[in-house]
């Protein structure tokens, strides 16, 4: 079970570094550059979400994180002792309950949106125009609310899964 915990740990901080590194530059630095420049950022995006795996790579990493987090929770709140009404316990349980609500509103702000954009771009020939150029602002508006709330859940996450083990 040593090993277990070994792997799990590793997969857990190797995949949460992965998650939030990644919403981190997407919203402090490429959304506000895409907001920036204009039909460029139009480009841009368009060439981001049909042409390379960001969709599929946010579900994959938060996923291995939650999925290896789960596992440590059940081992710690198992292997005797009350760990859950613990302070560390309590403090890493906050954070644990943040990753997953980020990882379901990313899931159905973001991703959901994300696929929504990919599907009307591939659609169209060039950029699009009307209804779609509508519906594609909202959906990226979206993604902008999904993400303001996402990375607060991240950052609480993060703070309290670090001193979790020393409050
Ligand atoms: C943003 C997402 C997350 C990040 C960056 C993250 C990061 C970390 C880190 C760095 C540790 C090691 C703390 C230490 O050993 O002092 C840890 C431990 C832990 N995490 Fe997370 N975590 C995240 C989400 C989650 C989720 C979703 C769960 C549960 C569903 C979870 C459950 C746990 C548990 C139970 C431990 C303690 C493991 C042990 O006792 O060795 N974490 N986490």
């Amino acid at each position: 079970m040593y090993s277990a915990m070994l792997l799990f740990r590793l997969l857990h901080i190797f995949f949460g570094v992965l998650w939030v590194g990644g919403v981190v530059l997407i919203a402090l630095f490429i959304q506000p550059t895409v907001r920036a420049i204009g039909p460029a950022g139009g480009q841009f995006m368009g060439h981001l979400l049909t042409k390379t795996r960001i969709a599929a790579y946010f579900p994959a990493v938060a996923g291995i994180n939650v999925v290896a987090g789960l596992f440590l929770f059940w081992r710690n709140t198992t292997s005797g002792g009350n760990w859950a009404a613990t302070r560390s316990g309590m403090t890493i349980s906050i954070g644990a309950l943040a990753a997953i609500i980020a990882f379901l509103i990313g899931g159905v702000m973001i991703g959901k949106s994300m696929g929504e954009i990919a599907k009307i771009l591939k659609a169209g020939d060039g950029p699009p125009q009307g209804e779609a150029a509508t519906r594609l602002a909202a959906y990226q508006a979206r993604i902008q609310r999904g993400t303001n709330i996402v990375l607060p859940l991240l950052v609480i996450a993060v703070i309290t899964m670090a001193v979790g083990r020393y409050v």
